[in-house]
């Protein structure tokens, strides 16, 4: 083998089995309980979902479920953009050895290759589709972000990137006629035949209470989980539950210890964290501690435009220094009117709490922003299970490794929602409606123990894991966590509930013990996951995923 193919090859990885004696939140009579039919089943409406359902729509007929409304996703928030190599005097190349070099040793290399090289592709076909990308010069506008080396963040409206390609996958959506979409559904597990085959969803939708819906291919795109950590850049939604039904369904879970944090999110005591882009620094804007001192280059010769990780540590470190709860991001020396043009959605969220940036400075603190590990999947969208595919946040693909590259992801997304979504067509047509589907019959027994307050329960979750299984972690910390969440746990999982509130909070508590428990295992800080007890890379014993798997 030449050096060339063993740089390609797959990372190793080691497997943990961990325990969790519930199959289905729910009781499930599939007997009794309404029931609709579809080639394929989309569990989510963010941009890896949306794609994934246009790439089917011309050969089979397609279900999208969302759990609140479209407009409720992740990919609706992203400010910054979407990274691609769109600009005269970038590469492939350099696009790729920044992804890989960001990963830590932990990307797979044939996954960064086919969504980079894949990527420019589907960007203009999104332009094409009506997306309005910011222009400069005839070409698309791209700005630089921390660990890029060259300008190639695509924007649309300035900082509402998100909004334009969302906004432009929803208007092609709904003119499919084969793709039919159901708003406020819950979905609550993944079903299975004996062979665990995935064989469709069972849900609560707002409207018509209980629903199955059978499904020769199942898609999962419900995004992440940063609804887990007290302080995150998510919308509500983001609770973790694609991950927590996957698990339950018995697939295989990789990368869950890696959690991205977000350097700049504004802190105004009271209010919920909003996302303060990073392409901000990507145009000149300067970090300030509270006493003034732009402290950056103290921590890397990137300075502002080092990695999200080593911003975000240096933010905290420099944040106990000052003994203050936050630092300064500066952007007085900004153009004013090139910043309201450039940054209309940060214009108005400053303005919003009367900071005037042309004369204050912004109050920023880190924030939980990404769910870098998730469900794994190969090249073509297929997870473990048979007829379940995974795309967007809730994968693990291999592309982000161990720290992910600022505006990866909706281009990850945006690749692999095709990739699903082919992977569904090019299979034999099945008429689902024909196909024998196994009743199924779940009955969970009563339980006797006391009852705890899950809003409870979800408030001291979302603190402890800030605290304990944040940007920085340790041992003692990170066992303690894990013994309080199994005691939560033991109490939450044993009943049934018949409401969001309640498998909420199910799924959040299943995916942190998952989280937790993997922080503890990687005894070495590599890209996201920094150990203060092992601060080192050790790649002798930890250059590989550890994946995880329900043990029954
Ligand atoms: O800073 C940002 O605009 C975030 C981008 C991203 O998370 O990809």
């Amino acid at each position: 083998m030449g050096e060339h193919d063993k740089a390609k090859e797959p990372m190793q990885a080691e497997r943990i089995r961990f325990g969790e004696p519930r199959r289905h939140l729910v009781n499930i009579d599939s007997i009794s309980t309404s029931q609709l039919f579809a080639d394929c089943v989309i569990v989510g409406a963010g941009i890896a979902g949306l794609r994934a359902a246009l790439e089917a729509a011309d050969h089979r007929n397609v279900i999208v479920v969302c759990k609140a409304t479209l407009e409720d996703s992740n990919t609706w928030k992203a400010q910054g953009g979407i990274a691609s190599v769109l600009r005269k005097g970038d590469s492939f190349e350099s696009h790729i050895a920044d992804t890989l070099r960001t990963g830590c040793g932990l990307s797979e290399p044939e996954t960064v290759e086919q969504v980079v090289r894949q990527g420019p592709e589907l960007v203009r076909q999104l332009q094409d589709w009506g997306a309005g990308f910011d222009r400069v010069n005839g070409e698309m506008d791209a700005t630089l972000e921390g660990g890029h080396s060259h300008a190639r963040i695509i924007h649309g409206h300035g900082d509402e990137t998100g909004r334009a390609i969302a906004e432009t996958l929803i208007s092609q959506v709904k003119s499919k006629p084969s793709i039919k979409v159901i708003e406020n559904f819950f979905t609550i597990d993944l079903l299975t035949d004996p062979q665990n085959r995935c064989i469709g969803i069972v849900g609560r939708c707002k409207n018509r209470g209980m629903q199955i819906i059978w499904a020769a291919s199942t898609i999962l795109a419900t995004g992440g989980d940063g609804q887990l950590y007290r302080e995150t850049t998510n919308p509500p939604v983001a609770t973790a539950d694609g991950l927590a039904m996957a698990y339950r369904a018995g697939a295989v879970l990789r990368d869950m210890e890696f959690v991205q944090f977000h350097p700049t999110t504004l802190y105004v005591a009271g209010a919920s964290r909003a996302l303060i882009t990073e392409t901000l620094r990507g145009e000149g804007a300067y970090l300030l501690d509270t006493q003034g001192r732009r402290f950056m280059k103290d921590y890397s010769d990137a300075g502002e435009l080092a990695p999200r990780d080593v911003v975000s540590r240096a933010i905290l470190a420099q944040m106990r220094k000052t003994e203050s709860t936050h630092v300064y991001l500066d952007v007085r020396h900004l153009d004013k009117e090139y910043f309201a043009k450039r940054f209309p959605l940060i214009s108005d969220l400053c303005e919003s709490f009367d900071i005037d940036v042309s004369h204050d400075l912004i109050p920023v603190r880190p924030s939980a922003h990404y769910m870098i590990g998730g469900v794994k999947t190969d090249a073509s969208a297929r997870t473990s299970i048979e007829n379940l595919y995974a795309c967007g946040e809730v994968a693990s693909t291999g592309l982000h490794g161990a720290n992910r590259l600022g505006s990866n992801s909706l281009l990850e997304g945006l690749v692999f929602g095709k990739i699903a979504g082919h992977a569904v067509v090019i299979r034999e047509p099945m008429d689902v409606t024909s196909l024998k589907h196994p009743a199924i019959q779940y009955e969970i027994p009563q339980s006797d123990r006391s009852r705890l307050d899950t809003a409870d329960v979800r408030n001291s979750l979302r603190s402890l894991m800030w605290r304990n299984v944040g940007i920085t972690r340790k041992a003692q910390p990170l066992a303690e966590t894990q013994e309080i969440i199994r005691f939560w746990h033991r109490y939450v999982m044993d009943k049934v509930f018949d409401a969001p509130e309640g498998w909420e909070c199910q799924n959040m508590l299943t995916v942190a013990l998952l989280i937790a428990h993997a922080a503890g295992l990687r005894k070495e800080s590599r890209g996201v996951h920094y150990r203060m007890d092992h601060t080192q890379t050790d790649d002798q014993h930890y250059k590989k995923h550890l994946e995880v798997v329900r043990a029954t």
